[in-house]
C-alpha cells in the first residue's frame, strides 16, 4: 500500500521545479498538475532493467516494439480503440501531440474550435503559434453541460480542427457517450480532423471514459487521440506519452515527426512499458485516495461564502467560481499567494471562458490540503 499521506516538502521544493521550487519555505502550491507522491517502484525498475539491458543504440522511430505490443493490447482492451503498431507514436510527453496536431492542421489565419473552453492553455499557444486562431465553444460553469448547438454554429469555412480534452481539464468532467456521438457528428458534416487529449484517463471518480476514436471506424482515421503517463503514474519528467490514429493523418504525421525525432527516449519508453504492465494496482490506490480529497476539498470549499464549487468526476482539479469576491482570477489568485501563502492557478491562464475561477490541484496528502485550506477560508472571510 503507497502511503499518500508521506509527502516530502524538502524534495518536492528541490526536484518539483514547477509545482514547488517558485515558491519560498512555507508557502503551499496547489498549483500546477504534478501529483506530490513518489512513482511506482515497478516504474523505477523498468527503467533499469532497460538501462541493464543496454538499450543505447537508435531506437525504430514509432517506438520500441515490445512497448507498441503492450500499448496496443491497452488501446484494445481498455480503450477500444483496434490499433495496432502502425497507428500509435511514441512522442516526448502529451503536450508534444497538441504542438503536432496545430503543427500538422493548421495555417495561418485558420482556426481550431476548443469543445469546450476553458481549457489547458497549450491548446492555445500552439493555435497561436500556428497563426491560427482559437474558437471557444463555452461551457456553462454552472451546471458543467456542453453546449453542442453552440458547438455547431462555431465551425465557419475556416475551421480546420476539432480540439477536445476529455477528461477535461480544468473542470474534470467526463463526457458523456451521447456528448461524444454528437462531437463526432459534427466532426463529420463538416469533414473536421480531431485532436483528443485523454490523458485524464486514468484519474476518474465516476463516470465512464470514452475514446472518441473507439465510436466507428471514421472516427479512429479522423481522430488524433493522445494519452499519457505525466498525471496518474506521477512521471511527467520522463517526457514520455503516445499518439494513435489509422491512416493517412498518421502516416503524415509521422513523416513530420520523423524529421524532428528519431524517436521517443527509450528509457522513458520502458517506464511507460512497466506503467501499462504493472500500474494497476497503483491506479487503483491512487484514485481511492484521490476520491477523498476532492471529497474533502469541494467540503472545505463548500463551507465558504461566496465560493461556487462543482464536484468533478475527474482529474486533481477543482474549479470554482469565485467571481462572488468581485476579483479578477489574476487579481485572487495574487491576494491568495500574499495572504493564505497558497499558490493556485488563475482561470484565465485557460482562456476567456475561464475568467471569475481559480483552479485548484488536490492531489496531495490531506494533511497538506486541510493547511491549505484553513489558510484560503481565513483568507477569504477577510473580503
Ligand atoms: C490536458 C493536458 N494535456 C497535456 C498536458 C501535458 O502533459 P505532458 O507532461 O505529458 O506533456 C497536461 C498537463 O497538465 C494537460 O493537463
Amino acid at each position: 500500500m503507497t502511503d499518500f499521506e508521506t509527502i516530502d516538502e524538502t524534495f518536492l521544493r528541490k526536484r518539483a521545479a514547477q509545482k514547488w521550487g517558485p515558491w519560498g519555505e512555507g508557502v503551499i502550491s496547489l498549483s500546477v498538475a504534478d501529483i506530490d507522491f513518489q512513482a511506482p517502484p515497478e516504474i523505477k525498475e523498468g527503467i533499469i532493467r532497460a538501462v541493464r539491458e543496454d538499450r543505447t543504440p537508435y531506437g525504430h522511430h514509432g517506438g520500441d516494439p515490445d512497448v507498441l505490443e503492450v500499448i496496443c493490447e491497452k488501446l484494445n482492451r481498455v480503450n477500444n480503440i483496434p490499433a495496432d503498431p502502425d497507428d500509435v507514436h511514441m512522442i516526448p510527453g502529451t503536450m508534444f501531440a497538441i504542438f503536432l496536431a496545430c503543427y500538422y492542421a493548421l495555417k495561418p489565419g485558420d482556426e481550431a474550435v476548443i469543445c469546450p473552453g476553458p481549457v489547458y492553455p497549450p491548446f492555445m499557444e500552439n493555435i497561436y503559434n500556428s497563426e491560427a486562431i482559437p474558437v471557444f465553444n463555452p461551457l456553462s460553469l454552472q451546471n458543467e453541460r456542453l453546449d453542442l448547438e453552440d458547438l455547431k454554429q462555431r465551425i465557419s469555412p475556416k475551421t480546420r480542427l476539432l480540439m477536445v480534452s476529455n477528461p477535461h481539464n480544468p473542470t474534470g468532467r467526463v463526457f458523456t457517450r451521447k456528448e461524444l456521438e454528437e462531437i463526432a457528428q459534427t466532426a463529420k458534416e463538416h469533414d473536421l480532423l480531431i485532436f483528443s487529449d485523454e490523458l485524464y484517463e486514468d484519474m476518474i471518480y465516476e463516470g465512464e471514459h470514452i475514446s472518441l476514436a473507439s465510436l466507428d471506424p471514421d472516427l479512429f482515421e479522423r481522430t488524433i487521440t493522445v494519452f499519457g503517463f505525466s498525471k496518474a503514474f506521477g512521471i511527467p519528467g520522463y517526457r514520455i506519452a503516445y499518439m494513435v490514429c489509422h491512416g493517412k493523418h498518421m502516416a503524415a504525421l509521422k513523416k513530420r515527426l520523423h524529421g524532428m525525432i528519431v524517436h521517443a527516449d527509450t528509457l522513458a519508453q520502458a517506464a511507460a512499458k512497466a506503467a501499462i504492465v504493472h500500474g494497476s494496482p497503483w491506479l487503483k490506490e491512487l484514485r481511492t485516495h484521490l476520491r477523498k480529497m476532492r471529497d474533502y476539498s469541494v467540503a472545505r470549499l463548500g463551507k465558504i461564502p461566496g465560493v461556487f464549487c462543482p464536484i468533478p468526476q475527474a482529474t486533481p482539479f477543482l474549479f470554482p467560481d469565485i467571481s462572488s469576491f468581485e476579483k479578477t482570477s489574476e487579481e485572487m489568485t495574487q491576494y491568495l499567494r500574499k495572504e493564505a501563502r497558497v499558490v493556485v492557478m488563475k482561470g484565465a491562464d485557460f482562456g476567456p471562458p475561464g475568467e471569475g475561477h481559480i483552479r485548484i490541484n488536490f492531489a496531495t496528502s490531506r494533511s497538506m490540503l486541510k493547511e491549505a485550506f484553513d489558510r484560503i477560508e481565513v483568507a477569504l472571510l477577510k473580503i
